[in-house]
């Protein structure tokens, strides 16, 4: 049994893929914990917050949990071809927390998964380049869903066992 951390950077149809993806890896007798990054309504990143917020509990306790994984899955929407605000917010905080920018996520094999509305590879690819950049173990193949792509099960085994190798 291995520890899986799911974030969630979107709570429709994101949020939804996460607890599909949850329920796949429990099936496997893996524990898995999906962080909402919507529900931790982080402040904005800015010099000046970084100032007021030097140890923000739910920053510090989302630390701990990717700490604590043993390999983790990233659910974000496209946004303008990009990925969202709330993605890039997390990052920045929890590398001017860490004592080490790449210090979560360097090493760590990381799942890249998208609902998007008509597209999501736009996403995937601006996840790639940022995840890679911190240091992780992007895996290849990743997951698109939109209006015109159901989920694949085949691509969420293949993801399952990829980031838990
Ligand atoms: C500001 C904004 C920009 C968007 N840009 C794109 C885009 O570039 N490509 C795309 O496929 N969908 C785009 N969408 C649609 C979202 O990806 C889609 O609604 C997705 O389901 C949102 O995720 P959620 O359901 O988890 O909230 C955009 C939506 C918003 C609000």
């Amino acid at each position: 049994m291995a520890k899986l951390l799911i974030l969630a950077a979107s709570t429709g149809k994101n949020l939804k893929l996460a607890m599909e993806l949850k329920a796949a890896a429990e099936i496997h007798g893996h524990e898995v914990d999906v962080m909402d990054l919507c529900a931790l309504d982080l402040p904005m990143y800015t010099p000046e917050s970084e100032k007021q917020h030097l140890n923000h509990e739910d920053i510090q306790s989302s630390m701990k949990r990717i700490l604590h994984c043993d390999g983790m899955i990233v659910c974000a929407p496209e946004y303008n071809g990009s990925h969202p605000p709330v993605l890039s917010n997390f990052i920045a905080w929890v590398s001017v927390q860490s004592s080490n920018f790449r210090l979560l996520f360097n090493k760590r094999s990381v799942g890249l998964a998208s609902a998007s509305g008509g597209g999501g590879n736009h996403v995937i690819m601006s996840m790639r380049m940022q995840f890679s950049f911190l240091g992780s173990n992007v895996l290849g193949r990743s997951i698109v869903v939109n209006k015109s792509k159901s989920l694949n099960p085949d691509a969420v085994e293949d993801m399952i066992t990829g980031v838990l190798r």
